[in-house]
């Protein structure tokens, strides 16, 4: 049987990531569900007449849902769910002030996931991002590698671009890499970080790195602020989509995810960043790279502010 995929929330990511997965054309099926009456549909009907011209034959189904799971029938037999479902920030916010609302939505949805796609790997992209994957793990009772969320591939996303663009050199000479969290406490790690293999710290000074940390870390911010009327979604969903393919090919990609953190760098118990093996089974194991005194620091910082807030959340 070929591959399905459910994107949970037909907003601007959902919609960006669903366009994104059909496109592979590796999948049999994409479903999109949101709780609006008709946009679903209307995306995939959309969707569907694109696949002509882009030549793919994925087939989107697009379907509404319902408060007590009416229509979640739809995502049964899916091997991923990612799930996009809930506010986006508007200008002068931070991420954290979506907590109270996006945990009642990313609760109601993971248990409807739970219940219809007991199998799946899913996918977190809702904001606050670690807070958000570690309340689905909950509310699903899914094993923790089968719960994992994207921040940092899009955290490395942008950092590796703003370094690219500052060198002026192709995206594609550039390996930078971001753990931690997905927000205040994110970590760029310029220690692993090269351009054409040559480590970062040798080609640019070590001011302008930090300009391009902290631009990195507001990235998001800075999108906001110029949308004015949501967040970000087309680096987003590159990034989601991605880690989605991983998942359904059982690629084994190491990559910057939301990962179940057990004892890696001397700290336990967290949905932290940090790069993992990705496959089948969501998280196949975390996978620990050296960092610099100052690095490993940051990290177990943010461990321990993600730690605080995480335990919030399985009271919401
Ligand atoms: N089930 C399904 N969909 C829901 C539910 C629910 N219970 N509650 C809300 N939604 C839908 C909304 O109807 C809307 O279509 O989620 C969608 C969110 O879309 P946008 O407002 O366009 O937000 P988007 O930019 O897609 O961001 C979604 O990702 O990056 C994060 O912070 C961002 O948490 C936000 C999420």
């Amino acid at each position: 049987m070929g591959k399905k995929v459910t994107v949970v929330g037909a907003g601007f990511y959902g919609s960006t990531t669903a366009q994104r997965l059909a496109e592979y054309d590796i999948f049999e099926t994409v479903v999109i569900t949101d709780i609006v009456e008709g946009k679903p549909a209307g995306l995939a009907l959309d969707l569907n007449q694109s696949r002509p011209v882009e030549g793919f034959e994925t087939k989107l189904v697009g379907v509404t849902t319902g408060p007590n799971g009416e229509g979640y029938e739809a995502i049964e037999g899916s091997d991923v769910v990612v799930i996009t479902a809930g506010l986006a920030r508007k200008p002068g916010m931070s991420r954290m002030d979506l907590l109270e609302t996006n945990a009642k939505i990313v609760r109601q949805v993971s248990e409807n996931v739970a219940k219809y796609a007991p199998n799946a790997v899913v996918i977190v992209v809702s904001n606050p991002l670690d807070e958000m994957t570690a309340l689905a793990q909950i509310a699903t009772q899914f094993p923790k590698n089968r719960v994992l969320g994207q921040a940092g591939m899009l955290d490395t996303a942008r950092f590796t671009n703003f370094v690219a663009e500052a060198l002026s050199v192709p995206v594609k000479s550039v390996r930078t890499l971001t753990l931690g969290s997905h927000g205040d406490t994110m970590v760029p790690v310029p220690s692993k970080s090269t351009v054409n293999g040559k480590p970062l710290r040798d080609v640019m000074p070590a001011e302008q790195i930090e300009e391009l940390v902290v631009k990195t870390r507001n990235g998001g911010a800075e999108v906001v602020a110029l949308l004015k009327t949501g967040s970000a979604y087309y680096a987003p969903s590159a990034a989601a989509a991605r880690m989605a393919k991983a998942v359904a090919e059982d690629s084994g990609d190491v990559m910057p995810v939301c990962a179940w953190v057990d004892g890696e760098y001397g700290i336990s118990g967290v949905y932290l960043g940090v790069e993992a093996e990705i496959g089948a089974e969501g998280v196949k194991r975390v996978v620990e790279t050296e960092l610099d005194a100052d690095e490993l620091a940051a990290l177990k910082e943010a461990a321990e502010a993600v730690r605080a807030k995480q335990g919030d959340v399985a009271s919401m």
